[in-house]
């Protein structure tokens, strides 16, 4: 059979279920890695494996490719983004790239919502107060925040992580406006009551808060740059569950800084794993570690997807998550 010649190469520590039916399906080295392994270890796996399950962090660009040699087909990525793969570098070495959307959408999502409630209700500041001895009891004026409630939410990249951002916003009472290249499907706009912006200059000075969770592209770099920045309200947050460098972290951390934006809910980070000192410090945003699909259930479900992906190509088939070079 075609899958007991597939030898399965993955890159990092996956959930135990996984492991023990990658090991029962194929021809599969594990991997103990908990961080991304060095890159001659990673293109001594390439080019000794079909396949290669991998994950964010692993630099499979151009270089990467030219040196994997041409006994790799497959790419099985652990995770939606695939911002760390040359998808065209791929498809020019005639690799097949697959990643696992949707199942950790949920779960995004609520991290979003988490950070959307925690910046502004200083969720952190206020833990931090109590541990630190601060608090004296109830005081009118002491830990004030602001509503989140009636807030305008804008939403760049209305997928299948936004959509169900913008459903836990509705039902906070937020308002959803969005920015996307095309206006999403009628039926789920009049649904979430979603407000389309064709451009996102000019979403920016009408809404509250921002949350980010659009792709990482080269087009998407830096979207949020200081030019546009100043374009929301001195009042308005940001929210980003999505990738790092969407952001330019500079800009973000100054006008923070200098008052010209309230604060920001980031999961993510440009330079990830350094979190940018200034925001690190600032007392009103909240940093969490990408952790955004965190939950076992999320965790085990990709690792399903990377089995279902690998498994239909082993058989020959058009593996289901593929990303379509250009598309992606
Ligand atoms: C993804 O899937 O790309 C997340 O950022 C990591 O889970």
């Amino acid at each position: 059979m075609r899958e007991t010649t597939m030898r399965v190469a993955v890159t990092r520590k996956l959930p135990d279920p996984i492991e023990a039916r990658l090991k029962s399906l194929f021809d599969a080295t594990l991997s103990e890695a908990e961080t991304p392994l060095p890159q001659p270890a990673l293109i001594d796996l390439a080019r000794d494996h079909q396949i290669l399950a991998a994950t964010l962090g692993d630099a499979l660009d151009a270089d990467f490719f030219r040196k994997a040699g041409d006994k790799l087909k497959l790419i099985a990525n652990f995770g939606a983004g695939v911002d760390h793969i040359d998808i065209a570098a791929a498809a020019a070495h005639g690799v097949t790239v697959t990643n696992t959307p949707s199942v950790l959408a949920e779960d995004a999502a609520d991290m979003a919502m988490a950070l959307m409630l925690a910046v502004p209700r200083r969720l952190v500041s206020g833990v931090r107060a109590l541990e630190d001895g601060e608090f004296k009891g109830w005081s009118p004026n002491w830990m004030l925040g602001r509503r989140v409630r009636g807030k305008r939410l804008g939403i760049v990249g209305l997928g299948r992580v936004g959509q169900a951002i913008a459903t836990r916003a509705r039902g906070f009472g937020l308002a959803i406006h969005y920015h996307n290249r095309q206006p999403i499907n009628p039926h789920i706009e009049e649904a979430l009551q979603a407000t389309y912006w064709p451009t996102f200059d000019a979403m920016l000075p009408n809404i509250d808060i921002l949350s980010i969770s659009c792709p990482s592209t080269p087009e998407t770099r830096h979207l949020l740059s200081a030019g546009r920045i100043s374009r929301l309200s001195r009042d308005a947050y940001v929210v980003n569950v999505s990738r790092g460098d969407i952001i330019d972290e500079d800009a973000l951390a100054a006008a923070i800084e200098s008052g010209r934006l309230a604060g920001a809910g980031l999961d993510v980070f440009e330079r990830e794993p350094e979190p940018h000192a200034k925001l690190l410090a600032s007392p009103n945003v909240v940093l969490t570690p990408h952790m955004a699909s965190s939950t076992v259930e999320s965790r085990n479900e990709m690792g399903e997807r990377v089995l279902i992906n690998i498994k239909m190509f082993a058989d020959g088939h058009k593996p289901p998550d593929r990303i379509i070079p250009g598309l992606d």
